[in-house]
């Protein structure tokens, strides 16, 4: 088992992708603390409880599993989520910043309250818990934190402004870590995953099978990999999953430059961009089955 005698923290836990990421961390070894609250996919209360359904789940396959009902998007309670994992397990060596909501609009349609929600429970959220847990992993001097992103903010995906800015900045956010906390023996990887559930539903027509290459089982191995001894020189990385694939995206960087000793004015710029820069325009939004783009770059 890879994850013997670790502590894992799967935010987000109760269904979907973190139930699974949950499920594979504790069949390889890991206690884990099952963070949900239960809410709808806009984020809205509902009666249900899904951490203590798949803290049961676990603990009927021989695991260790609590769970912890407190928000990702408030920092006080983040850190009860953390201290969860301290009080029941004595550590916190893995999180899974994984919690999430969605409320798709377009720009010119989406609200304050629509950006803000989105905001606080994907990027608020990570850095919540993320400055909770760490200092418990410094100490310990190790520490794996798997962050959940999406092509969505990668690349761009339409009518999703709040989301979008989210999972990119979670990007920005694994950067940063990799960076400050390679020295304390934690990494910092993020997987922007793929898989039937909830979130997704509205892609797949009603009642439609979703077909196998899309079970959300099928992300957790990689982030079972990436929270183990095994990863420990895979940091500051972005991991895609597709079909039966995992993908490894190239970090942003420049492709083309343009240039001018001493500078450029605007109007030389101009007449110049098209041969240089303008050449190597890219292709933003997410990649289709087929290799298709939602190509923004080029329309007029
Ligand atoms: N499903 C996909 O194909 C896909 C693709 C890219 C990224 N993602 C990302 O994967 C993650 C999981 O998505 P999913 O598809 O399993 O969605 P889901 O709606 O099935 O699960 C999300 C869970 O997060 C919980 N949650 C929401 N707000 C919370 C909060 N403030 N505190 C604690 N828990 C909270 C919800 O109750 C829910 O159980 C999200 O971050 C999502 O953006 C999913």
């Amino acid at each position: 088992m890879l994850l013997e005698g670790r502590v894992a923290v799967v935010t987000g836990a109760g269904r979907g992708l973190g139930r699974e990421f949950a499920l594979a961390l504790a069949s390889e070894g890991a206690a884990v603390v099952v963070n949900d609250i239960g809410v709808g996919l806009r984020g809205e209360t509902t009666e249900e409880d899904p951490a203590s359904a798949v803290c049961a789940e676990i603990e009927a396959v021989g695991g260790r599993a609590v769970p912890a009902h407190d928000s990702v998007a408030d920092f006080e309670a983040a850190g009860r989520i953390v201290a969860t994992a301290v009080d029941a397990f004595g550590a916190v060596d893995i999180l899974v910043n994984n919690a999430g909501i969605v409320r798709d609009r377009t720009l010119v349609k989406m609200d304050e309250a629509d950006f803000d929600a989105v905001v606080a429970t994907h990027l608020k959220g990570a850095f919540n818990c993320a400055r909770h847990a760490v200092p418990h992993m410094k100490a310990a001097g190790r520490g794996r934190i798997v962050n959940i992103t999406s092509s969505a903010g990668l690349r761009g995906n339409f009518g999703q402004t709040n989301y979008a800015a989210a999972k990119a900045g979670i990007m920005g956010m694994t950067f940063v870590w990799a960076l400050e906390l390679a020295r304390s023996g934690i990494t910092v990887n993020a997987l922007a995953p793929a898989g039937a559930t909830r979130m997704t539903a509205s892609l797949h027509g009603d009642g439609d099978e979703p077909p196998p290459t899309l079970d959300p089982a099928l992300n957790a191995p990689l982030v079972a990999f990436l929270a183990s001894d095994r990863a420990a020189h895979v940091n500051g990385q972005v991991f895609g999953r597709t079909d039966w694939s995992f993908t490894l995206f190239q970090h942003p960087k420049p492709v083309a430059w343009m240039h001018r000793d001493g500078g450029w004015d605007a109007a030389t710029l101009a007449d110049q961009f098209d041969t240089m820069l303008g050449a190597h325009l890219q292709p933003v939004g997410m990649v289709m089955p087929g290799g298709l783009s939602q190509d923004a770059a080029r329309t007029p």
